[in-house]
C-alpha cells in the first residue's frame, strides 16, 4: 500500500510567554493509503496537535512531514492550501455545517470550490448525499437533521473533495452510540472500497474494533502502537 503521510520527528512546543508546552515530542509515524488508523490518548496528550500538523493546518516547530512525498514542514501559506487541496480533508467533532445551507447545499458548497460546474457538482452531490444514505434529507438544514446524520454531511462533504487522506478530530464526540458507530463504519467502508487513509483521534474506545491499528498517545509521545490481528 502507498504511503499517504510520514512523519520524523515531529514536534510540536507552543510558547505562551515564557512557558513553553511541548505538545507532540519526536513523533515518528508512517500512514497508508487504505488503512484506519486511531489516535487514542487522555486529554491533553497531542492528539489535536498532531493531527492538525498531519492535516497541514498547523506547522512543526522540527521534525519532517512527507504527504505523498512532499516536505511540507517548512511551506508557507503560499503553498500548503495546494497541498490540503490535493490530498487532505478533515472532519471535526463540531460538524462545521453552513447552518443556512441545506445538507445538498453543504456539499455542492465544497464541490463549486473544487472547480465543478453546476451541473457536475449536483450530480456528484447528490451521489455522495446516496452514500452516506441521506438522498431523502438531502434539502433540510443541518437544525432539522440529527448529530449523527450533520456529522454524515459532513463526511459527504471531505469526500466531495476528492481527496485520499481524512482526518477526523473526534468525529464521534457528539454521537450517541449507534450514531457514532455509524460514522466510523462509513468511513471504515470508504478506506475498503476507495482505498482512502482515515486518521482519527478519539477518546471514544467503543469504537477500537474499527481500526486497522491504534496508535497511543501520551504527552506528547507516542507509546504504543496495536494492530489488529489479520484473520
Ligand atoms: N494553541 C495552543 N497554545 C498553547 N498550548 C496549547 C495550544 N493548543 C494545545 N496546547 C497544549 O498542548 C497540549 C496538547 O493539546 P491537544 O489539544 O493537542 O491535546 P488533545 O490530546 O487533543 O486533548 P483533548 O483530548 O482534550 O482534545 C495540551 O497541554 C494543551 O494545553
Ligand atoms: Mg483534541
Amino acid at each position: 500500500m502507498k504511503t499517504a503521510i510520514a512523519t520524523e520527528n515531529l514536534t510540536k512546543t507552543y510558547s505562551e510567554g515564557k512557558n513553553e508546552v511541548t505538545a507532540v515530542s519526536s513523533v515518528s509515524i508512517e500512514l497508508k493509503e487504505g488503512e484506519v488508523v486511531g489516535l487514542l490518548g487522555p486529554s491533553g496528550s497531542g492528539k489535536t496537535t498532531l493531527l492538525s500538523m498531519l492535516g497541514c493546518i498547523l506547522k512543526p516547530t522540527s521534525g519532517t512531514l512527507r504527504v505523498y512525498n512532499n516536505r511540507v514542514e517548512n511551506l508557507d501559506e503560499n503553498n500548503l492550501p495546494a497541498i490540503r487541496k490535493k490530498y487532505l480533508s478533515f472532519i471535526f467533532q463540531g460538524f462545521n455545517l453552513f447552518p443556512a445551507l441545506t445538507a445538498y447545499e453543504n456539499v455542492m458548497l465544497a464541490l463549486s470550490l473544487k472547480g465543478f460546474t453546476e451541473d457536475e457538482a449536483s450530480l456528484r452531490a447528490k451521489n455522495l448525499l446516496t452514500e452516506v444514505g441521506l438522498l431523502e434529507r438531502m434539502h433540510f438544514l443541518p437544525r432539522d437533521l440529527s448529530g449523527g446524520q450533520k456529522q454524515r454531511v459532513a463526511v459527504a462533504r471531505a469526500l466531495a473533495s476528492g481527496s485520499q487522506v481524512i482526518l477526523a478530530d473526534e468525529p464521534t464526540g457528539n454521537l450517541d452510540h449507534d450514531n457514532g458507530r455509524k460514522v466510523m463504519e462509513l468511513l471504515q467502508k470508504l478506506s475498503i472500497e476507495q482505498n482512502k487513509c482515515v486518521i482519527v483521534a478519539t477518546h471514544d474506545n467503543r469504537i477500537n474494533d474499527l481500526f486497522d491499528r491504534i496508535l497511543y498517545m501520551q504527552d506528547g509521545k507516542i507509546i504504543k502502537e496495536d494492530r489488529r490481528q489479520q484473520s
